[in-house]
């Protein structure tokens, strides 16, 4: 052989270093591929209808879709009986065209409820009965109009408190405890192939919220409950530390035999932007992923919109903004090349 053939095939049968990649991805199609889960947005309907940019860079980039509303039911129901599908559907049709799995979002919640529903519980016109009736209906419509076309259904959302009691919400306090149960058996009997997940925020780190929930899926469990899923929105932001357990509660979960999500990711700051703020926030996402990885059941990584032109935060948190991974002109930001850069962990 000659020395040049010699030197090549050494080159090539060296090992590569752990930490490098074999190649650098393209984008986080890519890199989701290459690890083997599914990177996700929240999707904001108007936008996916009026900005062909906004439209280029989530099918570009995202293996995934939640709606950030129009699945939400002040958003299917607004009006008692009259069902308006149309963004839903939409988001659907966009993320078949395009190989994108969907997340529904959200069947059980105490927010953006319809008013007809939450004046009438309030006013004594709805009873718990009827209550119990109008729920059953509502999951039974809705997942049923998207059987076999959304890969998972966060069920409940938010249905504990911070220092680890039940929320006191329409549905516990007029339905009790059982509400959680019958949900998760009216959204299988409805798509039997739809994963099934609990959801909510702070789950990365409130020991409180962690205990409650892990004893709600037990629960759920022992009676024979199905439920597949523990969600983690991962609401975080750089003025607090980096959820540095958040990988071993993934893993107390998913010891349940449950699968692992990442569902509403954003890093928000406080205004102005940095470059040093930026630095945090990309080590934050990157953190992320890699705990995410870690876990072999996380099955999908989603972000709550991708760009700093539509996110939640500004509007919600007074001050802060900036959360995602590009900015208002869609470039990408420091948070987008340090995802790019990980590594099986
Ligand atoms: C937010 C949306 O992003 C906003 O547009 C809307 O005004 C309020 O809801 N947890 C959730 C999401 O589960 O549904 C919320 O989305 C953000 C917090």
């Amino acid at each position: 052989m000659k020395p040049l053939i010699i030197a090549l095939a050494l080159v090539l049968a060296a090992p590569l270093p752990a930490h490098a990649h074999p190649w650098k991805p393209s984008d986080l199609r890519d890199l989701a591929r290459q690890h083997g889960i599914r990177i996700g947005s929240a999707v904001d309907i108007a936008a996916l209808r009026g900005e062909a940019d906004y439209r280029k860079v989530l099918d570009r980039e995202f293996s995934h879709v939640t709606a950030e509303n129009a699945m939400k039911w002040e958003s299917i129901e607004p009006d008692r009986g009259a069902y308006t599908w149309a963004d839903a559907d939409a988001l659907v049709e966009h993320a078949r065209r395009n190989d994108q799995r969907v997340r529904g979002h959200t069947l059980v919640w105490h927010n953006q409820l319809p008013a007809w529903l939450t004046s009438g519980v309030e006013d004594g016109t709805i009873d718990a009965a009827e209550l119990r009736k109008i729920l059953r209906d509502h999951i039974t419509t809705e997942v049923r109009r998207y059987k076999g076309k959304i890969r998972a259904w966060d069920v409940v959302n938010e249905v504990v408190n911070d220092d680890g009691t039940m929320r006191q919400s329409i549905w516990l306090t007029h339905l009790g405890p059982g509400y959680i149960a019958d949900a998760f058996r009216w959204a299988h009997r409805a798509d039997p192939h739809a994963k099934l997940y609990i959801n909510d925020y702070n789950l990365e780190w409130n020991a409180a919220k962690i205990e409650t929930t892990l004893s709600i899926v037990k629960d759920l469990q022992a009676q024979g409950v199905p439920i597949h899923g523990a969600g983690f929105q991962g609401h975080l932001g750089i003025q607090y530390d980096y959820p540095g357990d958040w990988a071993n509660v993934m893993r107390r979960f998913a010891d349940l035999g449950l699968e692992i999500a990442v569902t509403e990711l954003d890093v928000r700051m406080e205004l102005p932007v940095t470059p040093e703020k930026l630095a945090t926030q990309a080590d934050y996402y990157r953190r992320a992923l890699t705990d995410c990885l870690s876990v072999k059941v996380c099955r999908e990584f989603t972000v709550w919109g991708f760009t700093d032109r539509h996110s939640w935060v500004p509007g919600w948190f007074p001050g802060q903004g900036a959360a995602c991974l590009f900015d208002e002109n869609l470039a990408p930001k420091p948070a987008y090349q340090a995802l790019l850069g990980v590594t099986k962990a």
